[in-house]
Parts: structure tokens; sequence; C-alpha cells
């Protein structure tokens, strides 16, 4: 059965919340974990959907999953390293799945993995990926939908720039790709984000020898064997921001505790631009006490260490109940905006032309029925809800579930008034006529 979440807004939001692990590092990291025969332990992976769905495609390689045993604790245990094929099930329910391509190469020599479809923030292209592992002398085929890559890597010069930047599971694909090569390889134009670093932190710890995480050039000298990894995965940046601006659009003052600020830099500078107070408390600890109404500033999303674009809805949100108004580009994905027409249901006022939307801040946004159109519309979207007079009952929040581990119990927790529901969705016409006709 569906389920909603009710939100009623006018809370304001107070208290302390502790970040969990990241989703886009746990997700390349469970993947690389197929790079050696054994258990890999990773702690801190937040419960998320996703993470079980790239369990389930780790078990269909060969590896025994076992989730949450204890809390935050993954063990992936390598028992066959003979499938090679990821098959058009699994990697169309979620992108990220295409990760498992390098690992699957590097280790096995072989790997079939379908090529992803667009999505809701676009056309999504895996171009990089696949020049970067022809770069480090692998064949590359497409047949029947599934990319087939084949060789053992030589290590080369690989150049990850695209139109959009950097491609960040590109980058972890071909760093994958190359840690067993016969050669050295060095990647320029790699993404500096830090779910990377922890990426790479995880291979040269299980004897990979990598130069260079989190700058644009790494350095990749071939090794012949890995061992399983234990480490941890890094706090959710993307998470701690939602908290962080959950707390300013209800002038609320919130603690984010486990968190990591050094990388959340270009939120603070947006903060200190639209006076939200922020305090760093102590290396993993912020507070955002936010007694008054938040002044309008221009965003620009951009690959790390710029504004990441995974904040721009939920930032938006923001933007719609600040004082003033706000150009909004999105440098990332130019057609990541499917939450605008749902923000404007309630109430917000947002002009919007290809890849830039203007927000002129309102008073008071109302609550409706609204529904999610991916991971972070449906963040910003609950947000909204929060700062809303009323009601506002958010759909389709499996798309929320995907990327945010118990975001509704960590705000219930802060105060806020927000609850799972089940629900019935309308049978409609069609199907009601459709059942008649099979009965007749
Ligand atoms: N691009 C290309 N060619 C490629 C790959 C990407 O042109 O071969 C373009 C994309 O179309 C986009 C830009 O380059 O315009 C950046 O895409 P990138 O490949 O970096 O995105 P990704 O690796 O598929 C990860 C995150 C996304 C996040 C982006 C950007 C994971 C699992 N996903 O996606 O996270 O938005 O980087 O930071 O790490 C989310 O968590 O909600 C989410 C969508």
């Amino acid at each position: 059965m569906p389920h909603k979440f009710v939100v009623e807004g006018g809370a304001r939001l107070q208290g302390s919340v502790r970040v969990s692990g990241s989703k886009n590092a746990a997700l390349p990291m469970m993947a690389a974990a197929l790079l050696a025969k054994g258990p890999t332990i990773l702690r801190n992976v937040p419960d998320l959907s996703d993470v079980r769905l790239m369990a389930e495609i780790l078990e269909t390689l060969g590896a025994d999953v076992t989730l949450f045993a204890e809390p935050g604790v993954v063990v992936i245990d390598v028992v066959d390293e003979a499938p090679i094929h990821a098959p058009y099930e699994l990697v169309s329910e979620m992108r990220a799945s295409f990760c498992v391509l390098g690992p699957l190469l590097a280790r096995r020599g072989e790997a079939h993995v379908s090529q992803p479809g667009g999505c809701t923030l676009g056309e999504r292209p895996v171009d990089l990926h696949i020049k970067g592992i022809q770069a480090i002398g692998c064949e590359v085929d497409f047949v029947r939908g599934d990319v087939i890559a084949k060789g053992r890597p030589t290590g080369g010069r690989v150049y990850l720039g695209g139109p959009m930047g950097p491609s960040v599971t590109g980058t972890a694909n071909v760093l994958c790709a190359s840690v067993m090569s016969s050669g050295v390889t060095i990647i320029d134009q790699a993404a500096c984000e830090p779910e990377i670093s922890n990426l790479v932190e995880m291979l040269n710890s299980m004897g990979a020898k990598i130069r260079g995480g989190g700058t644009s050039r790494l350095v990749i000298e071939g090794v012949d064997e890995l061992r399983p990894a234990n480490i941890a995965v890094i706090p959710d940046r993307i998470e701690a921001g939602t908290l962080m601006i959950a707390s300013a659009i209800t002038r609320g003052d919130v603690t984010l505790e486990q968190c990591d600020p050094d990388v959340m830099l270009a939120l603070f500078d947006k903060f200190t631009e639209m006076r939200v107070p922020f305090e760093r408390l102590d290396a993993t600890t912020v507070r955002i006490n936010c007694p008054n109404r938040a002044k309008a500033a221009d965003l620009a999303t951009l690959p790390y260490p710029g504004f990441p674009t995974d904040l721009q809805s939920p930032l938006m949100a923001l933007l719609c109940v600040s004082e003033g108004y706000a150009l909004v580009e999105e440098k990332i994905y130019p057609e990541r905006f499917m939450h605008v027409p749902e923000y404007r249901r309630l109430g917000a006022d947002i002009r919007k032309q290809f890849n830039t939307a203007i927000v002129t801040g309102v008073d008071r946004v109302y609550g409706a029925p609204v529904a999610a159109t991916d991971l972070r519309a449906g963040a910003g979207l609950i947000l909204m809800g929060l700062a809303a007079e009323g009601t506002t009952d958010v759909m389709k929040i499996q798309h929320v579930d995907r990327g945010y581990d118990r975001l509704e119990d960590k705000l219930t927790s802060l105060g806020a008034n927000i609850k799972r529901v089940e629900f019935f969705p309308r049978r409609r016409a069609s199907d009601r006529n459709s059942k008649r006709a099979r009965a007749a």
C-alpha cells in the first residue's frame, strides 16, 4: 500500500539530531566491495531503499549481503566471482547501480551492465564512464541495452571533463576499473566530491595505490590484488544540509551532530548571504538558530566545492519564503526543476526559463496535496510543508525513502508534525470499467 507524508505546518524545530551516513558515498563503496573476495564491512551506512536495492544487485553478482545486523553495519561477503551481469530489472530501478561496472571489469575481466535510461533530472548520459574505461585499454560494446566492457585494464590517461563538469559516479567507475590495471592511470578532471575521497580512502585501505583523492587529478598505480575493507561511510552532507534548511525555514534552533561542516562551506556561505545564523560548535557539530526570516540570495549549482545540485530544491524552498527575490541557476542538471510546479501549488512565486528560475519570496505558503517527483524534490516539499499554513500531503514518498534515513523520525524528534500515512489510491474509471469488462 502506498504511503504519503501528512505535514502540519507551523512548528518551530528545536533540538539536536544525528546525521546519518552518506547515500552517495555508500552506494559506490558497496559496489567497490566486489573488488575483493571475502567480507567487506561498511559502517555508518544509512538505512535506505537504495542501499537495500544495491544489496540485491550485489547478491545477483555473487555476494552474501548482511544488512544492519548491527546499526549502520553492512557486510558484503563476495563468495562467487563468476557472475558478470547486472540486469535491466535492477539497474533501471537505480542509476547508481551502474557503479558495479568498474569493479566487475577490474576483478572479473568482463562486465555486462544494463545502460541506465534518462530520469526526472534529465537525460543523464554515461559517455564519460565509457570514454574513461576505453582510455585504460578496455573494449566497450552495446548489446540489447547492455554495456559490455571487456579486457584487462592497462592504465592510461583519462580526461573526465564533460559539458556539465566532471562526473561523480563516472570517476568512481573509472577509478575502480583502474586499481588493478597493469600500469599507471592518470585521471584528469576527476570529481572532487567528498564521496569520491571516501571511496579513495576505502580502495587504499584495500591495498590500492591512489594519490590525489579530493583533487581533480587522481594517479593510480595498478596492484595485483586487493583485500576486503572495513571502513566507515562519511556523514551525509545533503541530509545535513536539508535538516539545516529545515531549521531555517521554521525559524528554529537545531543542532546537527556527527556531520562534517568542512565539506559544507558552499551552504554556509549561502547562509551568511541569507542572514541565516549558524555556529560550528566543534569539528562535527553545527547549530542553526534562525529566529528571523531569511533574506533572498542568488544561487548557482556547481560541482564540489560549489553549491550542490542536491540541495537546490531544499534551498529553493527556503527562498520561496525569504525576503526579496533570487535567481536560481541549475548548472548540473538544467532540467532539475520538476519541484517548481509543486511549490507553486503551495503558493510560491517562481518564474522559470531553461535552467534558471526567479523566486520571489512570499509572506506565506499554504498547505495542499503535492507529489514528489524525485528524492530531493520530495525533501523540498516536506520543507515547504513545515513552513506552510495548514496541512500538506506529500505523495510519492518512495522517492524520499530512497535517500533519507528515517527523515520523518528525525523531524518529529525536533518537534515537527509529520506523519507517514497509508492511503488508498483512488481507482480510475478505466480500471473499474476493465474489471467490469473482465467480469462480463
Ligand atoms: N554527465 C555527462 N556524461 C556522463 C555522466 C554525466 O554528460 O557520462 C553529466 C550529467 O548529465 C550531469 C553532470 O554530468 O549533467 C553531472 O552528472 P554526474 O555523473 O556527476 O552525476 P551522477 O554521478 O550520476 C551523482 C549523485 C547525484 C548528484 C550528482 C551531481 C550518486 C549516486 N548520485 O550522480 O545524486 O546529483 O552526482 O552531484 O552519487 C541525489 O542524491 O539526489 C542525486 C541525484
